[in-house]
């Protein structure tokens, strides 16, 4: 399905206020109710539920279904992938590094992307082939850093690192090529990327909602995303390594080191 840009303008205002809307209410929370999801690190507070609810209630008159963190949905080619507050542990500890994100995959293409972090006032906004925006309009530019010893990287962990793959070692890895910072919302980090202030981002075991909005920002500012091996991305696959184009293969080569 193709959609005329006059279609995506409108359903980025749509996404926008609900982005906005989500944010009125989180700034004024205070988080209580805390308590664990999938282990006690995992937290999901009410406001994590009131936000996705209210999302859904502005989303779910366009037709197209709504598939988010906490409520679920099924996948399907086309749904909107809300994430309603990225970045929960920081919120519930009052660090105000979160965000909510939504963005909408239509056809198995990501088309919209919102990013809202209401407490440090960051807004982010990108539509396919129309560009990736700031809160003041201003174009998102990924860096011009060609080189890894001189990148700021991002990155994340699983609320599980019991597992193998809990980024232990290409943490360690990447601190000793470049340096790297963990701030705790895949979103924001993303976003970072497509501002230029990171110049690369990896991390396995995310949802499609920690991804999409953000992966959409990167490629509008001129950035490259792909799985952990170069290949094609996919926001259901789980995972992403996002740059700035000019040290993606050195990211990508750096990741298979460690992992060989
Ligand atoms: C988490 C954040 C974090 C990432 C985790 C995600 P949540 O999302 O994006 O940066 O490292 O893997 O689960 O739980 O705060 O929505
Ligand atoms: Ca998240
Ligand atoms: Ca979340």
């Amino acid at each position: 399905m193709t959609q005329e840009p006059r279609e995506l303008t409108e359903l980025l205002a749509i996404a926008s206020r609900a982005a906005r809307e989500a944010g009125q209410l989180l700034r004024s929370a205070r988080p209580e109710h805390i308590r664990g999801k999938s282990n006690a690190k995992d937290l999901v507070t009410e406001w994590d539920l009131r936000s996705e609810e209210l999302i859904r209630t502005i989303l779910e008159p366009t037709g197209i279904p709504v598939m988010g963190e906490e409520k679920g949905g099924a996948r399907g080619g086309s749904q909107w992938l809300v994430d309603p507050i990225d970045g929960t542990v920081n919120f519930a500890h009052g660090l105000p590094i979160w965000c909510v994100s939504i963005a909408l995959e239509l056809a198995g293409q990501l088309v919209v992307g919102v990013v809202n972090a209401p407490v440090i006032g960051w807004w982010f906004e990108a539509t396919r082939g129309g560009g990736a925006r700031d809160g003041a309009g201003e174009p998102l530019r990924v860096s011009a850093c060609t080189e890894l010893p001189r990148a700021l990287l991002a990155t994340g962990f699983p609320y599980d690192v019991s597992g193998a793959h809990n980024n232990f070692a290409e943490w360690e890895h990447f601190q000793r090529v470049a340096s790297c910072r963990r701030l705790g919302s895949a979103a924001i980090d993303l976003c970072l990327v497509a501002t230029g202030a990171f110049d690369g981002y990896w991390e396995r075991h995310l949802g499609p909602w920690d991804m999409a909005a953000g992966v959409l920002m990167v490629v509008e500012a001129g950035g490259t995303v792909t799985d952990i091996q170069g290949g094609p991305f996919d926001p259901h696959s789980g995972e992403a390594v996002a740059s700035n184009g000019a040290i993606h293969q050195g990211l990508i080569s750096e990741l298979s080191r460690v992992r060989s």
